[in-house]
């Protein structure tokens, strides 16, 4: 059974993810109307996976015998001028979302959970990707500066990424 505290921050982790697949869904829009469509493409991919990550929050409360609790999801920015901006907000949006789960980490070492600390093994590992993926476009678009080839040929790129399962 959960502990009360860790419910909660694991309810808030929910909450987190699913305002992380709303930004990115969000991004993606973006992107198609400036005409990027296969970073929109990219960033729908990050959309499900954020999806995904609350499923797996989702079934971990269920398996341990707790209670989700889905709280309002909150409005996102829909505009950014360049797709330079799109990652700098999205390694920004990455690092928050790292330092909650460090956070809930502490808790979960804070109540002895064992098995929080484990579930969450996954996630803070997943973190080190994310960010990477983040900084690397980041890297890529600054080389690119205003090189309309250079912004076609990554948007060509950015198309052929395909959603992975995650291990439930
Ligand atoms: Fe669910 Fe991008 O972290």
């Amino acid at each position: 059974m959960l502990n009360k505290k860790i419910e909660d921050a694991i309810n808030y982790q929910i909450n987190a993810e699913l305002w992380s697949a709303y930004l990115y869904l969000s991004m993606s829009l973006d992107c198609a109307s400036k005409g990027l469509q296969g970073a929109a493409n990219w960033f729908e991919i990050q959309y499900q996976e954020e999806q995904a990550h609350a499923m797996k929050f989702k079934n971990y409360i269920i398996a341990r015998g707790g209670r989700v609790v889905l709280q309002p999801i909150q409005e996102v920015q829909t505009e950014w001028n360049t797709l330079l901006d799109i990652f700098k907000d999205t390694l920004a949006h990455e690092q928050k979302v790292t330092a909650l789960l460090n956070n809930l980490y502490k808790i979960a070492l804070e109540e002895t959970d064992v098995a929080t600390q484990s579930m969450l093994k996954w996630f803070i590992d997943e973190q080190v990707e994310e960010e990477e993926n983040a900084t690397s476009m980041i890297d890529a678009l600054k080389m690119i500066g205003d090189n309309g080839y250079g912004l076609y040929m990554l948007d060509k790129e950015l198309s052929t990424r395909v959603f992975v399962p995650i291990p439930a």
